[in-house]
């Protein structure tokens, strides 16, 4: 039917409402009383059938259900607009500016009815999508004095009423990135948030709700997620009468942004989700999404990588990589990653940071040699950098103690012995833009891992006639000096690192394909871990190291294999000592390295199924399915045996073809579909503990 038909907007005059149409779901919003209204968010209505809703409920003395809520009247949610007139007046009252739909765009412009702001709500949706993107924007349309903003939402999402809401969110520490946190939604407001000028560790930018009695499989769901790498708030508030929004947007608090005359300020994106099918679902919502619509070289395949972090700290030489490089290559690796300690005064974390040349001690003859070394051996190059940082002691700093985030009388806090490079500042940005470039064109170099290891403390700019736009203008400055540098090297790739997992958001995602999701290597750790950034992160962004045995974080042993196959569920990485590997492990490796890279197309781009849920003591068992169903791969990893789960049951496969025969590529086995999709695959995960098993199957014909 032409009225909902995918990708569209449809904008009923009569009641003033709009309807966007995703993928199978719709999105409705009205023009009512000064202000715009959410009405609908569900499966696909019909333009007349979405425009017959009523607006909203109030809640007795408050109002609810606005697309994006001000200062003023009986609100007392948390106000997405809050700006600060030049005579001291805060309160926004609207007046409709007219709209404009573009194939799936759509803006809905209001004015204030006497001061000089223009607020836009956009939104867009796509054919191949349910997820629904809105972003905001405000212009100063006067002449005169600036007006200040201090809160600028993406969006306010409003949900249905209902007796119980659960909400699904990741928190975390470094080394205990993304674990799954699923609590009930009570009364009141409930702030997902970083002040750290960063994405961080501690909450992820995304969180889900349902109502309670939604499964990995069954269930409806509502998801939003933040595509912004600075400081964010999303506030999810429920009424007693069951009323749910989310509002969420850059920045949390602080000062304001002076918008002056003529000058318009936009949002990242917020996007939302409703999707039936469970968390499951959800997930594979988001990550058809983020590979479609949000990764830069999104269909490529993620080389197998290897990184010396682990191995060598900050002890780094052409030597000693020489000699990781020689072995990584005879593992399978295809981008050798050369981490801290490359430059500068660089031997510990206490210096150099600032300082991008060539340590002379430890490469004598630049980086040239141990590249050219690296592409003889058939791997690309990658190096790590931390380009937003500065050490006290470095050249830089001594140089330019003005250039760091910082704030006139106040101490300059050291966190790991270093300081925020300010750059929002347009001459620090372009510096550190400029080095990049010179280094990239200087060294053949294929990969950047780029890395951000503090908060923002004494966040100011001496001397700035507009410093509350710092914790934004960084964030925006990082992103347009990684698209410049990609622009100028089309061949470089990036890998967003923050000690670990602290700035995988969709933001980043939107400038570097792969991420470090935690310096914690411990496959049983990584369970965990790669479960809680499956929920909405796709494996192909999944950087999944497999370091030494004992683990280098945890002290625990773990067998090779089992090693290797909980870090196959995403990109595959290698990081320990390789040195001190016995042949018989690099043999081990190598094979597994080359069954990882036959089934890579499957895990990095296929459609994943959580077969069985992360856990210590059961089989934590998933499933990737090709597009076209031909394909599939199952991992399952025990942790901890227990009597009771020594045999596992069968397990039934997702998203197979019931009528075709799949044959296990390893073993010959043939099982048809119908088989694997009703009944199950005996997964034979073998007894005891750190138990893994890898099964690669594939359609060899059709009934
Ligand atoms: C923190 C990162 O998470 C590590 O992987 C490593 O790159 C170190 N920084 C280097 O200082």
């Amino acid at each position: 039917m032409t009225g909902t038909r995918p990708g569209t907007v449809r904008h009923d005059a009569g009641t003033g409402t709009w309807v966007l149409y995703g993928h199978s779901t719709a999105y409705g919003l009205r023009l009512a009383a000064g202000s715009v209204w959410h009405v609908w968010w569900g499966p696909a209505l019909t333009p007349g059938q979405v425009a017959a809703l009523p607006l909203p409920p109030r809640d007795h003395d408050d109002v609810l259900g606005e697309e994006l809520p001000g200062e003023g009247g009986e609100r007392f949610g948390p106000p997405s607009v809050q700006v600060a007139f030049a005579d001291g007046t805060r309160a926004v009252e609207w007046v409709p500016a007219g709209h404009h739909i573009d194939g799936g765009h759509l803006c809905v412009a209001l004015a204030d009815r006497h001061y000089p702001l223009r607020l836009e709500l956009h939104y867009r949706v796509r054919p191949d999508t349910d997820v629904i993107e809105r972003w905001t924007r405000v212009r100063h349309t006067g002449a005169a004095a600036p007006v200040a903003v201090t809160t600028l939402d993406s969006a306010s999402w409003t949900l249905p009423a209902h007796h119980h809401h659960r909400l699904s969110h990741v928190g975390g520490e470094t080394k205990v990135e993304f674990q799954l946190c699923r609590t009930t939604l009570r009364t009141g407001e409930f702030t997902l948030t970083s002040r750290r000028g960063v994405t961080r560790h501690e909450v992820n930018p995304w969180l889900m709700v349902d109502h309670g009695d939604a499964t990995e499989e069954h269930g409806r769901v509502w998801s939003v997620a933040l595509a912004w790498s600075g400081s964010w708030r999303i506030t999810t508030r429920r009424t007693l009468a069951g009323q749910v929004t989310i509002s969420g947007g850059p920045g949390h608090g602080g000062p304001a942004w002076l918008l002056r005359p003529g000058e318009t300020w936009q949002t990242p994106v917020f996007a939302g989700l409703v999707s039936d099918g469970g968390f499951g679902a959800a997930s594979r919502q988001w990550h058809a999404y983020v590979r479609r619509h949000v990764l830069p070289a999104a269909g490529e395949d993620r080389p197998v990588f290897y990184n010396s972090w682990e191995a060598c700290g900050f002890d780094v030489d052409e030597a000693g990589q020489r000699a990781l490089a020689g072995l990584a290559a005879r593992l399978g690796v295809e981008l050798y990653v050369l981490d801290d300690g490359w430059f500068g005064a660089r031997t510990d974390d206490r210096a150099g940071l600032g300082d991008w040349w060539p340590a002379p001690a430890r490469f004598p003859d630049g980086l040239g040699p141990l590249i050219a070394e690296v592409h003889r051996l058939g791997m690309r190059f990658g190096l790590w950098v931390e380009p937003e940082m500065v050490n006290p002691d470095s050249e830089l700093y001594r140089r330019h103690p003005d250039w760091v985030l910082h704030m006139a009388h106040r101490r300059r806090t050291e966190i790991r012995h270093q300081l925020v490079l300010n750059l929002a500042r347009p001459d620090v940005a372009e510096w550190t833009y400029a080095w990049l470039d010179r280094l990239l064109t200087d060294n053949p170099i294929d990969h950047l891992k780029w890395d951000s290891n503090r908060a923002f403390t004494e966040a100011g700019w001496p001397g700035a006639a507009d410093p509350g736009r710092l914790f934004t203008e960084h964030t925006r400055n990082l992103y347009a000096i990684i698209d410049r540098l990609r622009a100028g090297h089309p061949g470089l790739r990036i890998e967003a690192c923050a000690s670990g997992g602290g700035r995988v958001d969709l933001g980043m995602l939107g400038h570097a394909e792969l991420t470090w999701p935690s310096d914690n290597t411990d496959p049983v750790d990584r369970i965990a871990i790669q479960e809680g950034y499956g929920q909405l992160y796709p494996a192909v962004t999944m950087g999944a190291g497999a370091g030494d045995s004992p683990n280098a974080v945890t002290g625990r042993a773990a067998p090779l294999r089992f090693r290797l196959h909980v870090a196959m569920a995403g990109a595959l990485g290698l990081s320990g000592d390789l040195r001190q590997w016995p042949e018989s492990e690099r043999r081990e490796a190598a094979a597994l390295v080359a069954a990882y890279r036959r089934i890579r197309p499957v895990v990095q781009h296929g459609d994943l199924y959580r077969l069985r849920p992360a856990a210590l003591d059961r089989a934590t068992v998933v499933q990737y399915v090709s597009a076209d169903a031909a394909e599939t791969v199952v991992l399952a990893w025990r942790a901890i045996t227990r009597p009771r789960e020594i045999d596992v049951p069968l397990v039934r496969l997702r998203g197979l073809d019931p009528s075709a025969r799949y044959r296990d590529v390893e073993r010959g086995e043939l099982f048809d579909g119908a088989v694997l999709t009703h009944a199950g695959l005996n997964l034979a995960l073998p007894a005891g503990d750190q138990a893994s098993v890898l099964w690669h199957l594939r359609r060899v014909t059709a009934r």
